[in-house]
């Protein structure tokens, strides 16, 4: 195992700030969409198809964000045998508030107190799923500013995604994770090209304090995510390419190994990578287009505005860019598929879902592009360069073994039928913000590990247990044998394919 203990032999400004480790937490208990589309009386196909979702993981009101949060960063800290006291900052993206004023931080210092550390920075970020992506920029600028005392920062984004019964509950989900920042990461943040693209819409967002449910106008939600992904796209590119020679080719998919993207539904994400293409042929030249775009040259006056929902040039691209989303994106769909929206940490899922799909080797060197979007609007595009260390004990080889169990446990979860689930939704709604109040959620249905609600008090406190761990370091150990594979057919309907949409 690597040494994280300190970062003493980083002498002088810190290099290759970044990603070191990464720890993923979703629910126990899932609902199957297949299912989920019998019971809501949906025609056959339309969450599994049409939205790309296999599985929805959901929590019982024995979990909140603060315990979502509380586990993923032990398991963080266990795994990785940071100590608290070597972690001096930390950061934590979330849209899901208990407390208008207290942060989930400020709850996470618990696990702190052991060390005697309590010179921690950072605090909560909130907008919609950007918070995580917020969370990772303010832990990597602290590392590489002058405020910068040679400890670790710790990333936690965690959310609970539940929607009011109809169209959007099958786009749920909930999940938390936590990333250990810090120079010589295996997972470099590249500095000068990140892209943000900013405004003001009422796509998705959570005016009712007492519900745990949005509002959400879901055809304008998607065409703020698509036009977000065409500006940042459009400034990542002008950026990327203010740093070549002229005789380089611009910037284009091509330079990407992968393209990861914010999650709200896997379809959306496919469209993505066709969209992403469809910018790549409007910007190409006169000449390349017969040479790459052969039969497409129809397109060419489109406008990037005027075809969110053009169902012409969305299928052209969609079937152009169908090898590129396989090599590049599907591997990356693990989590969004079989857990759902977990909002905050849906890209960072993505990562971890790529990189429990690949080895050290099949990693090194390579170039990944992200997407983070969050309604409201924040989004911004980033990229990764991954190291090409990945000798026996390099971080880059700890990070794909730590995540070599996603597979096993995302098999190790229970099914529940989707009327047990719309009576769990149904107990949140009615006892979200209740005080005193006491879960009435089984205890022995969560992971080893888990951390869970005991008891709200009559002045809205709230009080935690975990349920004893066997050993994450056990858990991490299982190798991703076929057998601990997710099944292909279970890992994301191939008919999302073009042919078929
Ligand atoms: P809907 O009413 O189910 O939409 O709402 P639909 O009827 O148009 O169906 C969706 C797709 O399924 C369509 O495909 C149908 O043809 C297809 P498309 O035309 O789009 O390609 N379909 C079928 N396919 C196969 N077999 C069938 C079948 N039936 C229909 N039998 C919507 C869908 C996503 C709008 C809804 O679920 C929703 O509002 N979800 C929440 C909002 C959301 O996820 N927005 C995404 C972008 S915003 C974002 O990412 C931010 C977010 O994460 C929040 C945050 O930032 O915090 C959400």
């Amino acid at each position: 195992m690597p040494s994280y203990k300190n970062n003493s032999e980083c002498k002088g400004w810190p290099k290759d700030v970044g990603i070191i480790a990464i720890e993923v937490y979703f629910p126990s208990e899932y609902v199957d969409q297949g299912e989920l589309e019998t019971f809501d009386g949906v025609s056959k196909g339309k969450y599994t198809v049409g939205l790309g979702q296999t599985k929805m993981g959901f929590s019982s009101d024995l979990e909140d964000i603060n315990s979502l949060c509380l586990t993923a960063l032990s398991h963080l800290m266990e795994r990785t045998g940071v100590g608290y006291e070597n972690i001096g900052r930390l950061e934590v993206g979330t849209e899901t508030i208990v407390d208008k004023s207290k942060s989930v931080k400020s709850v996470l210092m618990q696990l702190f107190e052991d060390s005697g550390n309590t010179d921690v920075e950072g605090i909560d970020t909130t907008n919609a799923c950007y918070g995580g992506t917020a969370a990772l920029i303010n832990a990597v600028n602290w590392v590489e500013s002058s405020s910068w005392d040679g400890r670790y920062a710790v990333v936690v984004a965690g959310d609970i995604a539940v929607y009011a019964k109809g169209a959007a509950r099958p786009t749920g989900g909930a999940g938390a994770v936590a990333m250990l920042i810090g120079p010589h990461a295996p997972l470099v943040l590249e500095s000068g090209l990140r892209s943000s693209h900013m405004c003001h819409v009422y796509d998705f967002y959570k005016p009712d304090l007492s519900s745990e449910y949005p509002v959400v106008d879901g055809k304008l939600s998607i065409q703020c995510y698509l036009s977000a992904l065409d500006a940042c796209y459009r400034t990542f590119s002008r950026k990327a390419n203010a740093r070549k020679d002229s005789a380089a080719s611009p910037m284009s998919l091509e330079e990407m190994d992968a393209l990861l993207f914010h999650s709200p539904f896997c379809k959306l994400v496919q469209k993505s990578v066709g969209r992403l293409a469809f910018n790549d042929f409007l910007n190409a030249s006169v000449e390349e287009v017969p040479r790459t775009y052969h039969g497409l040259e129809a397109f060419r006056d489109k406008k990037l505005e005027d075809t969110y929902f053009d169902k012409d040039v969305e299928k052209a691209f969609l079937s152009y860019s169908q090898d590129i989303f396989l090599k590049k994106t599907k591997p990356s769909l693990l989590l969004a598929t079989q857990v759902g929206n977990m909002y905050t940490p849906s890209l960072y899922g993505g990562l971890a879902s790529f990189i429990s799909n690949n080895t050290g080797e099949s990693l090194a060197g390579k170039r990944v592009l992200l997407f983070s979007y969050g309604s409201g609007l924040a989004a911004t595009m980033f990229s990764l360069r991954i190291t090409d260390d990945v000798g026996p004990g390099s971080r880059l080889s700890e990070l794909v073994s730590s995540l070599s169990d996603l597979h096993s446990r995302l098999n190790s979860r229970t099914e529940v039928q989707p009327h047990v689930f719309a009576e769990t939704m149904k107990l949140r709604e009615e006892t979200h913000h209740k005080a005193p109040y006491t879960p009435v959620g089984k205890v022995e249905s969560l992971f080893p590990g888990t951390w869970y609600l005991t008891q709200i008090d009559e002045a809205h406190r709230r009080q935690y247990k975990r349920r004893p761990l066997i050993s994450i370091n056990n858990a991490s150990s299982v190798s991703s044998s076929s057998s601990n594979l997710v099944k292909e057919s279970e890992f994301m309907s191939t008919d999302l394919l073009p042919q078929d949409v």
